[in-house]
């Protein structure tokens, strides 16, 4: 039985509009193991689910996250952007820049893991880290959270505010010694880019339990890495990844 997990990127961003409770909701009904999303902060110190540090690309507003608070933020459409997706329908353009605190109520009746990818990078966003614990902490419902970050003093400050805290180092380049790195800070996990993976499968064999793989869309990719039995696939298209998943185990 290939016990390969599937995440579902941003929701199921390949058909809907990422980040948005609507993409949530249909990874979830695609039969998801888990999912991912991002996070930032407002103006007024609150945690909220987007990808990139500016409103641009996938709402229509303009300007940095940072700069609005978040009643401001829920003016904006979070699906406008993306009316030449197939399936696209009259009601995403109500669908909003959804918080944290929404999604985790969302995700409560459903026993699914989530990771959340703190996107700290270019903003520090001071206090991000101890706000997002104590979301996941008063509505995760128990859930497994995975907190994961390209930015390592992130993920250090999540393990020195909870030791329990599962965290994995986000990569798109490769490191000397990762096993080092696991052991010294903690980490449950490397979310790695599919080029470091991908034909280099010889390389991971040894730490692929510890070995989360993005973003995966192709089914020949999806092929090889569920063949490798990496950890997990993190995927814009979950429902494929989930049908190649199947067809394994018969
Ligand atoms: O967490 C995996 C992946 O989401 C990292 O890259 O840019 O899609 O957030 P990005
Ligand atoms: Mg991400």
């Amino acid at each position: 039985m290939n016990r390969t997990k599937i995440y579902g990127h941003r929701g199921a961003k390949g058909r809907y509009p990422e980040n948005t409770l609507l993409s949530f909701q249909q990874a979830i009904l695609q039969g998801v193991d888990g999912i991912e999303l991002d996070v930032h902060m407002t103006k007024d110190g609150e945690i909220v689910v987007i990808h990139d540090e500016f409103l641009n690309r996938t709402t229509d507003g303009t300007g940095f996250v940072r700069s609005y608070t978040l009643e401001e933020i829920k003016a904006f459409s979070a699906g406008s952007k993306f009316s030449s997706l197939p399936d696209f329908e009259e009601s995403w353009l109500l669908e909003k820049v959804p918080t944290l605190k929404e999604v985790l109520q969302l995700l409560a009746p459903y026993p699914i893991e989530l990771n959340i990818e703190l996107k700290t990078y270019t903003f520090e966003y001071e206090g991000i880290e101890e706000k997002t614990i104590a979301l996941v902490n008063e509505y995760g419902n128990g859930r497994k959270v995975v907190y994961s970050s390209f930015h390592l003093p992130t993920l250090l400050r999540i393990k020195a505010i909870d030791p329990s805290a599962s965290i994995a180092w986000l990569l798109n380049q490769v490191i000397s010694n990762p096993l080092d790195y696991i052991k010294s800070i903690e980490l449950e996990a490397l979310h790695l880019h599919k080029d470091m993976v991908i034909d280099h499968l010889n390389d991971w064999k040894e730490l692929k339990d510890l070995v989360r793989v993005w973003t995966v869309n192709q089914g020949d990719e999806m092929a090889q890495l569920l063949d490798a039995k990496v950890e997990a696939i993190i995927t814009d298209y979950p429902e494929l990844a989930i049908a190649m998943r199947q067809e394994r185990a018969v």
